[in-house]
């Protein structure tokens, strides 16, 4: 499906959140409060924002950046070389529920708009746990039901509509539906908890249109 979608991905996503996925991304890199050295885990990242907001954010670290979908990494990876971060940022094909790392080698990790898609959410965040050195940070930005009816309206039947004319019907479809099935922040809470991870904040942005979960790996 993000293969499908790929070459539109960027534009639906700047217009159906008004332009505010930047500023999430921004935050989200962050919130990891790298240094110098840091070797940061990207997971699903799709065409590569958050990787190079990772990058620029922290010149001193270097970004692996790991998603299944070759068309969207194949868009990423020209990012990258537009914004000449290419000897900083490394693209690997995989899936977040089997990762291609040692225990305890990386730093911190992030993952933007991507645990919604994930199939085996806890093997997932077990797997992060796993590569995260003992206190490293993991950063998680993920969409949610909004607060108000009138986000909900534009989740719901409004950005289903741009994705539709834009990109493709079924995809945009399954963002919302995707949503409404995402738990609630207690509950992906307790999920982290349950993975040998230890939440530290849960930040909602934009009236609960997206949440931002901040956790460290056990030390
Ligand atoms: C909505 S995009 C998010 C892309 C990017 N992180 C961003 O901020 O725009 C979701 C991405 O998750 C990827 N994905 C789907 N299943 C995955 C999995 N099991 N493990 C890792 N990535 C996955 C998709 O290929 C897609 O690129």
């Amino acid at each position: 499906m993000f293969d499908e979608i790929a070459d539109r991905y960027d534009l639906v996503n700047r217009i159906a959140s008004f332009g505010l996925d930047r500023g999430w991304r921004t935050r989200t890199a962050r919130a990891l409060a790298l240094v110098p050295g840091n070797r940061v885990l990207d997971l699903a990242t799709g065409t590569g924002d958050l990787a190079i907001a990772i990058a620029r954010r922290e010149p001193g670290a270097t970004v692996l950046g790991v998603d299944p979908s070759q068309r969207m990494l194949a868009l990423a990876a020209r990012k990258v070389a537009a914004a000449r971060l290419e000897e900083r940022i490394t693209f690997v094909a995989g899936v977040a529920e089997d990762l291609p790392f040692r225990d305890g080698e990386l730093d911190a990790a992030s993952m933007a708009f991507g645990i919604r898609n994930v199939v085996d959410r806890p093997r997932a965040l077990a797997e992060i746990a796993r590569v995260l050195r003992p206190g490293a940070r993991v950063a998680i930005l993920e969409l949610g039901e909004p607060r108000s009816r009138l986000a909900r309206l534009h989740v719901h039947s409004i950005v289903p509509r741009i994705g539709a004319v834009a990109s493709s019907e079924g995809s945009y479809r399954y963002l919302s539906s995707s949503i409404a099935a995402f738990p609630p922040p207690p509950e992906f809470e307790a999920m982290l908890t349950a993975a040998g991870l230890v939440p530290l904040e849960v930040a909602p942005l934009a009236l609960g249109a997206a949440t931002l979960f901040l956790a460290r790996a056990r030390r």
